[in-house]
């Protein structure tokens, strides 16, 4: 049997090279920064599967491109960046990669909260500048995080091991979602339902863990961040788009609220000059960013391609619907 053609636009990790090396006629771009469009246009010609990250496009052009293709693999659990209707027409499988980033994307959201809300941006660039002259008592002084109320909007994986993670520092924990979590996921985590709008006036943190889709999309807008405290801080590590940038900016401005710490921009990698600011943490969209997590992001997808050409029914389908036509 002739192995599948493959092309993953990264080197991906080792424990992921590793199988596909074994089960494919496989191509990798090797280079640094992003392979260009043109790049992954013209090498998926005569591949049938790609392996792709979020920075790729997957749409009509790219599927017109590759006539042989039969599964697309995200290494990414987000996948904004895949038209899957577009796939499902043409017959081509979509996968993500659900499950494996939940608890160091959680992880990462506390990292960025605690950040802004002890300003230790600031603090550390004073370190490091030469320029501290000691201790003072209202030096660089925060807001405390320990006994706040924690908001959090969108309660799947991710949102719910945020929540879990806010037990030790003994806060209120509150949640709103489209679908409200079980009796027993709520209690498990110690969350409370709301409605959104109920959210934003007691939330001392506001926390974004929604996929970004056409009702998400400028979910966090001007009249939400007028209800918000202007104690509080809004965290993002969900997709920029989630939230209105230029709405953000004047909010912050404004002070309607008090700070924010992104880890996700609303057109990546371009940072809206208005979010630079003292009382705004930013991160290059990391939060999935541990060599652990991100290796088994790679595998999980490696092993999307290879069962389909198994013969077997990828576990992380986008499209499972194909399979009935
Ligand atoms: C995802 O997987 O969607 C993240 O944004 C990157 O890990």
């Amino acid at each position: 049997m002739p192995k599948p053609k493959v092309y993953a636009t990264h080197p991906l990790f080792e424990e992921a090279r590793k199988i596909l090396d074994a089960n494919c006629d496989i191509q990798y771009w090797g280079e640094p920064e992003r392979p260009p469009r043109e790049e992954v246009l013209r090498r998926v010609k005569d591949r049938e599967a790609l392996i792709c990250l979020l920075t790729e496009k997957i749409n009509d052009e790219l599927l017109r491109a590759a006539p042989k293709l039969r599964i697309v693999s995200n290494v990414a659990v987000g996948f904004d960046n895949i038209d899957v209707d577009a796939c499902t027409r043409r017959g081509v499988v979509a996968t993500n990669t659900p499950g494996v980033l939940d608890e160091t994307t959680a992880d990462f959201t506390w990292t960025l909260l605690l950040a802004v809300a002890r300003r230790l941006i600031e603090g550390e660039a004073l370190a490091r500048s030469g320029n501290w002259k000691g201790w003072n008592l209202d030096q660089l002084c925060g807001a405390d995080v320990w006994g706040k109320t924690l908001g959090i909007v969108g309660f799947g994986r991710i949102g719910r091991a945020v929540a879990r993670r806010a037990s030790g520092f003994q806060m209120k924990v509150i949640y709103t979602d489209a679908v409200r979590a079980s009796e027993d996921i709520e209690r498990s985590v110690n969350a409370e339902f709301r409605d959104m709008n109920t959210l934003l006036t007691e939330s001392d943190f506001i926390s974004l863990h929604v996929p970004l889709l056409p009702e998400t999309r400028g979910l966090f807008d001007a009249p939400k961040f007028f209800r918000m405290k202007p104690t509080a801080f809004l965290i993002n590590t969900s997709r920029g788009p989630v939230v209105d940038e230029a709405a953000l900016v004047a909010a912050l401005e404004n002070r309607k609220i008090a700070g924010a710490a992104l880890d996700v921009y609303e057109n990546e990698p371009f940072i809206h000059p208005g979010l630079k600011r003292p009382n705004v943490v930013l991160a290059p969209h990391l939060a999935s960013a541990s060599i652990e997590t991100r290796s088994k992001m790679a595998t999980m997808a490696a092993n999307n391609v290879v069962a389909l050409f198994k013969g077997q029914r990828p576990s992380n389908m986008l499209n499972p619907d194909i399979f009935k036509k």
